[in-house]
């Protein structure tokens, strides 16, 4: 099989490409990546010279591009966009850019090839799951700040581009991932580093807010699950169902790394702030049979030590803007 994968030079789409060529040796992995944020070319370093692996540096909005690779491929994988809730905050034009632009660009592409359209969405889009049972695929789109809005306004188009041109297509909607390689903006990395720096580590508003965690090998097993045995035109929530504050998870890390809890710092609350994420992947489970197989507490210890030992990788990244308190009241 021949895949287009897209944005994976980033944290989830990077574990895709090496875990995809460990697995399926014999699939070839075209990779585009216009190299922005969240993006290191580090993240690939142990594939780089595999036959079956090509890397393109170009942005999705290039039809031209992503048609003529479109072409040649099976399936097409869209990993690429804009993540950083913080960032869309304080700016969110590139967020409507690559996420709503730059998805609909990439359709057009499958539509004209016929391809099998992988679309890689979140459980962000469903909006804040405070009191509330945990959220299907049936839920309507409550998004609440930039990001999560134009990632729900992909779905949507990729929905209509299902009914209306009869494309091929699957959407996932993932929890909160973790792991090796991610940004050092998000939460668990950029704890694990202000720590590491005896730095104080801030929580938004008190972090009572609850998110789903997920390893991030359990993710990119999924994708690969449902490349295989995904209905076209269905949608699937993926989540490992660890509910946990964000006060407890700075904790965890803290303890794991034997620093004082005192490091912690409550600072104020992200706008718009959503106060849990919650969805049932009851359907992937009974369609599949995927399960995730990371136990939290042990992938989490596992987390903290790759960062550990891996300065070289992060050292770069982590500049005072990346590790920022309240990167939302940064002009990015
Ligand atoms: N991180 C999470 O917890 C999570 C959870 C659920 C879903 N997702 C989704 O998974 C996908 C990957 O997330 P991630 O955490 O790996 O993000 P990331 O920020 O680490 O990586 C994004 C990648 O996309 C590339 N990119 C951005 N704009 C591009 C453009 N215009 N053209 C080409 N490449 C571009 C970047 O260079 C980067 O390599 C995203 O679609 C995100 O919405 C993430």
């Amino acid at each position: 099989m021949k895949l287009l994968v897209c944005g994976g030079v980033g944290f989830i789409g990077s574990a895709f490409v090496r875990n995809h060529l460990k697995i399926k040796p014999k699939d070839a992995i075209t990779n585009l990546d216009n190299l922005t944020i969240g993006s290191n070319i580090q993240n690939l370093k142990e594939i780089e010279n595999n036959q079956n692996y090509k890397f393109i540096k170009d942005d999705i909005r290039n039809q031209e591009t992503i048609s003529n690779i479109a072409k040649e491929s099976d399936v097409i994988v869209n990993f690429a966009a804009e993540t950083h809730v913080d960032r869309s905050i304080s700016n969110p034009k590139p967020f409507v850019e690559t996420n709503v632009l730059g998805t609909y660009s990439v359709l057009e592409s499958a539509r004209k090839h016929d391809k099998l359209f992988i679309h890689v969405s979140t459980d962000e889009i469903y909006g804040d799951a405070e009191n509330k049972e945990s959220f299907t695929e049936h839920d309507i789109l409550k998004p609440s700040n930039p990001y999560s809005a134009t990632k729900a306004s992909a779905d949507l188009l990729v929905e209509s581009y299902h009914r209306t041109y009869g494309i091929k297509c699957i959407t996932t909607r993932c929890t909160n991932n973790f792991g090796p390689f991610q940004f050092p903006e998000k939460l668990i990395p950029k704890t694990i580093i202000r720590a590491s720096k005896n730095l104080r580590v801030p929580l938004y508003g008190g972090g009572s807010q609850v998110r789903s965690w997920i390893y991030v090998l359990d993710h990119v097993e999924a994708i690969d699950t449902l490349i295989e045995k995904g209905k076209s035109g269905e949608t699937y929530n993926i989540t490992a169902w660890n509910e946990i504050t964000n006060r407890i998870i700075v904790e965890k890390i803290l303890n794991l790394m034997k620093k004082p809890q005192d490091l912690i710092e409550n600072v104020g609350d992200r706008p718009g702030h959503d106060k849990r994420y919650s969805i049932d992947a009851s359907k992937i489970i009974k369609a599949t049979g995927w399960k995730p197989r990371y136990q939290f507490d042990q992938a989490l210890q596992e987390t903290v030590s790759w960062y550990q030992k891996n300065h070289d990788w992060w050292e770069p990244l982590a500049d005072e803007k990346t590790l920022h308190p309240q990167p939302w009241t940064v002009n990015w």
